[in-house]
């Protein structure tokens, strides 16, 4: 089988790559990426006009199955995560059981197998019931095809705890993925502590809540010389307390969300509840703040936190709606709109934040188009022009506060080892025709 991607504009950063050239798949691997490829077997897909990429991964991810299958299934979201340009995706264990064994991390690789279709890697807890009281076992974890441990969705209160998970996880070359909050600070917590909490007549989330956790949790990686990542970084403290440790030389990466890269809390004031995310939507200082980051290195690569909601959670009063937004099918255009094409960040930029980024947290071998490896692709259309619809998403989580909103650059297909799975928001199936 082989597949010839023709004229785009192919954007490498890995290989420094970032010229019009085409692609040869064969036989799901990549097999030359070089300019004007004359080999006219297979199926010659034109792409002339768009950017050709290695496979998008967003390294956060709740897939809600086991347990929570009326939220999102391993089905729903890795189609989603295929029409949203992503082809690999890692899945958080806050689900029911939670991944904290190696039974429950084989459960959702083998239904990632049978339902899925996108590659999915399962992260493990770091607590037993994520419980924050004991930790789990690690080495089953790793030995099940766990890339990682968090409790996320939770913080790990206890100091000690979280010391052990960093010495543990070194011995595995793991990282310890951190959800930054301080809950002494945060309970009944609606929105971004500041001004608009104030009007809106919300209890407010300080900043503070998070940077008492991600000061913690750098001073512990560079105690334990472990790898800390730091999950959806959302404040200007946060920003320059990961700068300096960066710079100090203690192995802390971090993330961050679309949604906290472009919203403000401002609009918490319509009361929709799909504004409601923790962390919350920040103010314009902490937006600017962050878009530093993405710019100079502090911030390693743009994750969704995908968290997909029950319409009966969010369709009620503000405080006691779930907190999360389903990011998976917006994520890519939400990037393009409001940074790439407004000229903030470059291609180059905006793929390396995308796969090299989140691999290299990972440490795996995914996000190049190195020859041999496996031919996992997302191609972009700078120039399509499409309307945020939820009703459209094949998430089950409609729970989007870009709903309605005009985005341009859109993904416009997704390659899997050489099987194209989806093209313009449509999933495909016969991959054997020609998509001229
Ligand atoms: O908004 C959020 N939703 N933040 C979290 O930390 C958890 C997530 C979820 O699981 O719904
Ligand atoms: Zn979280
Ligand atoms: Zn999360």
């Amino acid at each position: 089988m082989k597949l010839l991607i023709k004229g785009g504009r192919v954007v490498d950063p890995a290989n420094d790559i970032d010229a019009v050239m085409d692609v040869m798949v064969e036989d799901g691997m990549i097999k030359a990426v070089e300019v004007n490829i004359l080999d006219r077997e297979g199926t010659i897909i034109d792409a002339t006009g768009k950017l050709v990429c290695p496979g998008f991964i967003d390294m956060h991810v709740h897939l809600r199955e086991p347990g929570y299958e009326y939220k999102e299934d391993i089905a729903s979201g890795t189609r989603a995560a295929a029409v949203g340009g992503f082809t690999t995706v890692c899945c958080m264990p806050n689900t029911n059981p939670v991944i904290d064994t190696a039974a429950v991390a084989a459960f959702v690789r083998e239904r990632a197998v049978k339902s899925g279709i996108v590659n999915v890697l399962p992260i493990g807890c770091i607590s037993k019931q994520l419980a924050g009281k004991e930790l789990s076992e690690m080495a089953d974890l790793v030995a099940a095809g766990c890339v990682a441990v968090t409790d996320d969705g939770q913080p790990v209160s206890d100091a000690n705890l979280m010391r052990n998970a960093l010495e543990y996880a070194k011995m595995f070359d793991l990282p310890v993925l951190s959800h930054c909050e301080e809950r002494s600070m945060t309970r009944e917590g609606q929105m971004h502590e500041g001004y608009y909490s104030t009007i809106y007549g919300l209890k407010g989330i300080p900043a503070a809540a998070e940077e008492i956790m991600v000061a913690r949790d750098i001073i512990l990686a560079e105690l334990t010389g472990s790898h800390v990542h730091i999950c959806h970084a959302s404040t200007q403290g946060s920003m320059e307390l990961i700068r300096e440790a960066k710079a100090r030389g203690v192995h802390v990466t971090c993330e961050v969300t679309p949604h906290h890269l472009v919203l403000t809390d401002e609009i918490v004031g319509d009361y929709d509840t799909d504004t409601k995310v923790n962390p919350p939507l920040r103010s314009a200082e902490h937006l600017e703040a962050l878009r530093e980051g993405l710019l100079d290195g502090t911030i390693d690569c743009i994750a969704t936190d995908h968290a997909p909601h029950h319409p009966e959670s969010k369709d009620c009063e503000y405080d006691l709606a779930a907190y999360g937004i389903s990011g998976l099918e917006t994520a890519v255009a939400v990037i393009m709109h409001f940074l790439v094409d407004k000229g903030l960040l470059e291609y180059s930029e905006m793929v390396e934040l995308f796969t090299v980024g989140p691999a290299e947290v990972l440490g795996i071998d995914k996000g190049t188009l190195d020859i041999g490896t496996d031919a996992d692709i997302t191609i972009i259309d700078p120039a399509a022009i499409k309307t945020v619809n939820p009703n459209e998403f094949l998430s089950k989580g409609k729970n989007t506060p870009f709903k309605g909103m005009t985005l341009k650059g859109w993904p416009w297909m997704t390659i899997i080892k050489g099987r194209v799975v989806a093209q313009k928001g449509q999933l495909v199936n016969n991959n054997t025709k020609d998509l001229i």
